[in-house]
């Protein structure tokens, strides 16, 4: 990987290995799907969406998942958890294929924890609320909502953001380029003008999340993969309430760059997909499905005969 307008730090950063999932969210988006179902469960093909998620940070090296949830969300956790009379049912029956897919929801060497958010404040605030599993480590926050596909042959995005942390020594911020219209749906930041390439970075001197477009300083979207010092998590505490009435997780990024602190953008080399929303849904759902082995050929053949 190359970069652009990097001061790297000598200093080797932290211990990375925590992962923050936020999932508390209502899902409102997607109702009526999401009405006893957090949205987070809904599948793209043969999982549900989060564990594409967690075996994309389990990919990456992170080893310690912190789930920020809420009630009505059990769903989740159980999904990770051991099922014991399904397993000895499956067992009975010999289905072992079955067997090990419901054993292995959760990645080998990975632990999974959870933190309530009693209140809907904001990301910054639910981000806030897994300081307490998080101590004084760097950490990553991972937005499940968004699913990032591997590039064939190349790798995820998430474990590319990992080496650029390592090798620069600072947090990484994945970015991805949207239409103009678009910018007031995202965090938007700024590289004093500069877009780095696909899979490169570069430094960001300010952020400004869900800006009006004349407002707006780029159109370089932040897209739920952030690697944060740990310092961001002191500054959340300081954060007050900013765009749509919420405590902002942009807000605190912003404060450490104001600060002196570095933050780089790491631009994606894939595509994302929203499963907020419907269509972003849809689509993850025939992109992931197009790439499965049980589903790929009858996919095809199905788009084939559609157009
Ligand atoms: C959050 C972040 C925003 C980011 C977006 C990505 O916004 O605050 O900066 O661009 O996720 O999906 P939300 O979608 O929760 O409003």
């Amino acid at each position: 990987m190359t970069s652009s307008n990097s001061s790297s730090s000598s200093q080797h950063p932290h211990r990375l290995r925590k992962a923050i999932i936020p999932v508390a969210g209502l899902g409102t988006r997607v109702l009526p799907a999401s009405k006893a179902i957090p949205k987070e469960m809904l599948p793209v093909v043969d999982k549900p969406v989060i564990q594409h998620v967690v075996e994309e940070a389990a990919a990456a090296g992170f080893t310690e998942i912190i789930l920020v949830t809420r009630s009505a969300k059990s769903a989740i956790e159980d999904h990770f958890d051991v099922h014991y009379e399904l397993e000895n049912e499956l067992s009975r029956k010999h289905k072992q294929d079955l067997l090990e897919s419901v054993q292995s929801t959760l990645p080998e060497g990975v632990n999974i924890s959870s933190v309530r958010q009693a209140k809907a404040l904001g990301l910054g605030h639910a981000v806030l609320c897994a300081a307490p599993l998080v101590g004084d480590e760097d950490f990553a926050v991972i937005l499940p909502d968004m699913l990032i596909p591997d590039l064939p042959g190349q790798g995820a995005d998430l474990t590319q953001m990992v080496a650029a942390y390592r090798q620069h020594g600072c947090g990484q911020i994945m970015v991805e380029a949207v239409a103009e219209d678009k910018v007031e749906r995202y965090g938007i930041v700024d590289c004093a003008g500069q877009s780095p390439e696909p899979g490169n970075c570069a430094n960001i001197v300010n952020m400004v999340e869900k800006p009006k477009p004349a407002d707006a300083p780029s159109n370089l979207s932040i897209n739920g993969r952030y690697i944060l010092p740990a310092r961001v998590m002191e500054l959340l505490v300081k954060t007050e309430a900013g765009a749509g009435g919420e405590i902002q997780l942009t807000d605190a990024m912003a404060s450490l760059i104001e600060e002196g602190g570095q933050l780089m953008a790491y631009t994606m080399r894939s595509k994302s997909y929203d499963c907020g929303n419907k269509a972003g849904y849809l689509e993850a759902n025939l992109v992931y499905g197009l790439a499965h082995p049980e589903t790929k050929d009858s996919l095809r053949a199905l788009l084939k005969s559609l157009a």
